[in-house]
């Protein structure tokens, strides 16, 4: 009997009662439990039945059809000797019905409230149709757009992702995963997927251990302490050990050290691939590694059902451990509640996308949205001095392409489109007298054509402003897709050209799965809304934000390259022995013929780049004018027994009420291992009213002032500190701060 499972008190009776149903278990249904299948499309084929009636099935994944997903429920309780009820899996990655923003979006909102409220929506939507599990949060951290799963992270730092992260998982577990509107989480892709070499998925990662430790396992150690109920591996090759045969990463870490009490779900086949990554020799060799390496359930593939039986016989894997993969399974399913009650009842719960759940993504895409830039305040819009107003691109009214990816069980019936939304919104202010004046411009965002451009020239030359709407399809951001270059697709920048050159004032909102480089484009447009792909009420939150009846307040959770050169490129970079500077940079296009080979000053950057991002991480702008004062310090010097607090004052001189994103960042000037040139340490999303001001303080103490040193060990050490308090992570102004033992 494995009792070496560690026990919270909410696990205890769960626990109990799985270690008495595993007692009553043969080994053949012992394995059965280990065993995900995929779902057959409303459909139960007879020997999909017999698997189930005979126990060597314990998951489904990807059956959403509410009668098929009860019908599955009870062959399992009422026709198998044991009556184990099924876990039912599905991807509710940002919605379920109802889209929100991409994760990477909600992630630009920097509000733990708006994004555990998005996720408990998707849970009590998916929850009404059968769903007890979903493979979410992602939390990989990654510092590169190309990487089409950039659009699933919630960005490129560590303390934003664990923080917000965070919320997802209270968001769909609720505070009792019994609760008919909860669902079991997934702590998902462990670990290091976003360093996947030149930004191809599945691919190689070459991470240092002081590396992982510091910058990518930090959401994931957040997830295991907040109690998540899965992990899931990712399928990169982590060092030479791909993570679904890593013990290292799945004992060591993950058991040992953070004492992990859930079990872990291989991602899809992702234990067969280890013979393609060259780790195995075949499915049994793979089924050991797996086994050993503590991958409890195998989703899909069949190399457990196929092998472990021998595995067993020649004691290559030991009882012990199958049984410890059985009893965390059975666990999960008794904290469900599933045998007590294996079957959803959809008229139990609120209808999909109804106007709650609608209301609140809108609310979401509003905080989501990210203002780049607002030359002379040509935002918000006003429809008093607008006539006619354009609105152009191949984005602008698709339904569709806004939900972004990851949207299996998305319906566009429910979207509303920028245009229909800009329609609304001024018929309404206008009493119909401005006029709209619509054109696609190119039929898709990669369209590479020209010949719709004339209606798109003609809208703009009519129109007193042009909402330009404009990016990615969703198809091009996501799993697998990933692009070598992140300028905008197709033609769209031609058509940009050509609508600047009418000279109507432009506003230009982008919807894309990752940042873009849009160097060019920004220097050439009024204004730019990035909107990522904002989900099911994109419209209207952009309609709003546009003509001000919502102040942009996003800022954003990774950095914008200049031009694709730069990745990776991202603000905790560390200092190097030669950084660059204002004083030292200059363009290849300045540099005087026959300069001397050491005249350009001998420091880390690109001669035909400058060394700053276009938009820096935290960046975005508002409405509102705020004001930062200087960093008050209660003192100047602590010890590690003590905490020091830090203050500034804000004052909004605006006549708009906003909220405003405050961040904390440190920088710890010598450690025994090189420290980032800024770590965020800290944030606030708080409202700030008209004309008023704030005091916002945070409190700084040794924890954290940690790292993950040479050993490898979390270790504080005394010395001296620079601390902001800041509107984003570019500002220079900083006071200093002494650490003493
Ligand atoms: C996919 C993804 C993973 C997802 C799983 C189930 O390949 O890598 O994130 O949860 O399969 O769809």
């Amino acid at each position: 009997m494995p009792n070496d499972l560690p026990e919270s008190s909410a696990n205890r009776a769960p626990l109990i009662k799985a270690q008495a149903l595993l007692s009553a278990m043969t080994l053949d249904e012992k394995l059965g439990q280990l065993n995900q299948m995929s779902g057959q499309a409303a459909s139960i084929s007879p020997h999909l039945r017999s698997l189930i009636q005979s126990g060597q099935v314990s998951s489904i994944i990807n059956e959403v059809h509410t009668p098929t997903v009860n019908n599955l429920q009870r062959i399992a309780v009422e026709e198998s000797r044991l009556g184990v009820p099924l876990l039912i899996g599905r991807d509710v990655i940002h919605g379920f019905t109802t889209i929100f923003p991409i994760p990477l979006g909600q992630a630009a909102s920097w509000c733990e409230k708006t994004v555990e409220l998005g996720a408990s929506i998707g849970a009590t939507e998916a929850a009404s149709q059968g769903v007890n599990w979903t493979f979410a949060p992602m939390i990989d951290i990654t510092r590169d757009p190309r990487w089409g799963r950039i659009a699933e992270s919630l960005g490129e730092d560590p303390y934003l992702c664990a923080r917000l992260g965070g919320a997802m998982i209270k968001g769909f577990q609720t505070d009792s995963l019994g609760n008919s509107n909860a669902i079991a989480a997934c702590a998902k892709h462990f670990a290091g997927y976003g360093y996947s070499e030149s930004g191809r998925d599945y691919g190689f990662t070459n991470i240092s251990e002081n590396e992982l430790r510091n910058t990518v396992l930090p959401p994931f150690k957040m997830a295991s302490d907040l109690g998540v109920a899965t992990f899931m591996p990712s399928f990169s090759d982590l060092n030479g050990v791909p993570a679904s045969g890593n013990e290292w990463l799945m004992q060591q870490v993950l058991r040992t050290e953070w004492q992990y009490q859930g079990f872990v779900v291989s991602d899809w086949a992702s234990i067969k691939d280890l013979k393609v990554h060259g780790l195995t020799e075949n499915d049994e060799h793979s089924a050991m590694l797996a086994a050993k390496a503590g991958i409890d359930m195998e989703m899909v593939s069949d190399c457990y059902s196929a092998h472990l039986p021998e595995l067993l016989e020649q004691n290559k894997v030991p009882l012990s451990q199958i049984d410890l993969m059985v009893t965390r399974i059975l666990q999960l399913k008794y904290s469900l509640g599933l045998f007590d009650n294996p079957y959803t009842n959809t008229a139990d719960f609120a209808p999909l996308a109804n106007g709650e759940h609608l209301q609140a993504a809108k609310e979401a895409a509003t905080k989501s949205c990210v203002l780049l830039k607002n030359e002379a305040s040509i935002l918000p819009l006003s429809v008093k001095n607008l006539n006619n107003i354009a609105v152009i691109g191949p984005l602008a009214d698709d339904k569709y392409e806004q939900l972004g990816t990851w949207i299996f069980d998305g319906d566009d019936h429910y979207s509303v489109t920028c245009l229909s939304a800009l329609k609304d919104k001024i018929n309404e202010q206008t009493n119909g007298s401005a006029k709209v004046h619509y054109a696609k411009g190119l039929a898709t965002s990669r369209t590479l054509s020209e010949d719709d451009f004339d209606e798109a020239i003609y809208a703009a030359e009519q129109s007193d402003v042009a909402i330009l709407v404009m990016g990615e399809e969703s198809i091009l951001s996501g799993e697998a897709h990933c692009r070598s270059n992140i300028d905008l697709p197709g033609a769209q920048s031609a058509l940009i050209d050509k609508i600047v050159a009418t000279g109507t004032p432009i506003v230009l909102v982008i919807m894309a799965g990752r940042p873009l480089t849009i160097s060019d484009i920004a220097n050439k447009v009024d204004a730019v809304l990035y909107a990522w792909h904002p989900g099911t009420m994109g419209g209207p939150a952009i309609a709003d934000l546009l003509f001000g009846d919502a102040v942009p307040s996003g800022k954003l959770p990774v950095t914008f390259p200049r031009v694709l050169g730069q990745i990776p490129i991202y603000y905790s970079q560390k200092n190097s022995g030669r950084p660059a500077t204002e004083a030292t940079y200059m363009h290849q296009n300045d540099i005087p013929l026959r300069a001397v080979q050491t005249s350009l000053g001998m420091v880390s950057n690109h001669l035909d780049t400058h060394f700053t991002p276009l938009y820096p991480f935290g960046f975005g702008l508002s409405y509102a004018c705020l004001s930062y004062s200087d960093i008050h310090l209660s003192d100047e010097k602590f010890s590690k027994q003590e905490a020091i607090e830090v203050s500034v004052t804000i004052t909004n001189n605006s006549q708009y009420d906003t909220e405003e994103i405050v961040q904390l960042y440190i920088r710890d000037l010598v450690a025994s291992t090189t420290r980032p040139v800024k770590e965020l340490k800290g944030f606030k999303r708080l409202p700030i009213k008209a004309n008023s001001s704030i005091t916002v303080s945070f409190e700084i103490m040794s924890e954290l002032l940690g790292f993950y040193g040479q050993e490898n060990t979390y270790i504080t050490e005394a010395g001296k500190f620079h601390v902001w308090i800041a509107p984003h992570s570019a500002t220079s102004h900083y006071k200093e701060f002494e650490l003493i033992d």
